[in-house]
């Protein structure tokens, strides 16, 4: 293993020592392999390949002041995999299968969980792949589930310090009654070209709007959209949007803040008179935003000081994050020690 600066990381893969592999075939799921390689090989008429049946998830591990390694919300990892399966026809890798894969990649490179004072994480990748042939548009016969992990550090470059949305009404990542609710391939490739344009144009991210009415808000990239107004946690409601796990362990801390939650759809129009704005995620955790953008409109909306996240994102972060690294007791059950 080489050396890491684990305080630089930015959000990329880094090689681990292994991943682990499960392969649905015959009706049945294989016992979980160990693997050192990096490759996978298929049949070049696997329908991942062409038709684009292919689903992942994202999650993280963390390195506690007590040398304890914590996965969060694993299980909400698991039953989310298995609604994008089921969205697109692929057979559903069993909550348990799931769990013993996350936790043995994270065992096999315990040596890549950042240490704590990086304030970096370990990424872990569950992979589902329609890996049989078929040439005609039918789901496959056969999956490969694979779990890699990778080190990384912040997925918006500027970490926990606001950043820039665009809004461009040209582009949409998922339709209406699509797929914009599962984490499925397809929807990250449909936001490529707009995602291009955005970071050509110094933005780190799309804030799309719904594509029926381009009324409400839907997310931004790879994160759910958050708005803070009135001591209140307001985040869009749309069919059209990831179920954030992130977003989901927010509004219950907001909760427990004492703060009102309303998830419902969002105006555009509402930007104006939000107090606090920002992306949440797994890899974005949360990501003040700072200004958004709206070129075609000529209108341009601004949160809080420059280059300070508000009070309540501030607050929010903080006790995530202490949650996540065991700095705090875990009330919620969300966290699993490995
Ligand atoms: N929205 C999209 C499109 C995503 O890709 C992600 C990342 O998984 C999220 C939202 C945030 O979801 P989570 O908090 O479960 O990581
Ligand atoms: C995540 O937050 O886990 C994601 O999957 C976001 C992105 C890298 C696709």
């Amino acid at each position: 293993m080489s050396k890491i600066d684990w305080a630089n990381l930015s959000f990329s893969y880094i090689k681990t020592d292994y991943n682990v592999r499960s392969y649905f075939k015959d009706g049945q799921w294989s016992e979980l392999e160990e693997s050192t390689s990096e490759q996978l090989t298929i049949h070049m008429a696997a329908t991942c390949v062409h038709y684009g049946q292919e689903a992942f998830e994202g999650l993280k591990a963390f390195k506690g002041k007590d040398g304890k390694v914590r996965v969060f919300r694993m299980e909400e990892n698991a039953k989310r995999l298995q609604k994008s399966a089921e969205g697109i026809l692929m057979e559903p890798v069993p909550v348990d299968l799931f769990n013993k894969a996350v936790i043995r990649a994270i065992e096999l490179n315990m040596d890549y969980v950042p240490p704590y004072e990086s304030g970096a994480s370990l990424y872990i990748r569950p992979l589902l792949i329609g890996s049989g042939p078929k040439v005609g548009v039918s789901p496959s016969d056969e999956y490969t589930f694979i779990v890699f992990v990778t080190p990384v550090g912040p997925y918006f470059k500027e970490g926990f310090k606001p950043t820039k949305l665009m809004i461009n009404r040209k582009f949409d990542r998922a339709a209406p009654q699509g797929t914009g609710n599962i984490k499925v391939g397809g929807n990250y490739a449909a936001s490529m070209v707009a995602g291009k344009i955005a970071h050509e144009k110094g933005y780190s991210a799309v804030l799309y709007l719904d594509s029926r009415e381009k009324k409400y808000i839907d997310e931004c990239g790879p994160a759910n959209f958050f708005g803070i107004k009135d001591n209140t946690y307001i985040t869009p409601l749309s069919n059209s949007i990831l179920p954030s796990i992130t977003n989901m362990s927010l509004v219950q801390l907001a909760e427990d803040m004492g703060m009102k939650v309303e998830r419902r759809p969002i105006e555009f129009a509402e930007l104006a008179s939000l107090e606090e704005a920002g992306a949440c995620g797994t890899a974005a955790v949360i990501s003040p935003v700072g200004q958004i953008d709206d070129v075609e409109e000529g209108k341009s909306f601004h949160y809080g000081e420059p280059g300070e996240p508000g009070p309540i994102s501030q607050k929010l972060y903080k006790k995530l994050r202490a949650i996540q690294y065991g700095d705090e007791p875990d009330t919620h059950n969300w966290v699993t020690v490995i």
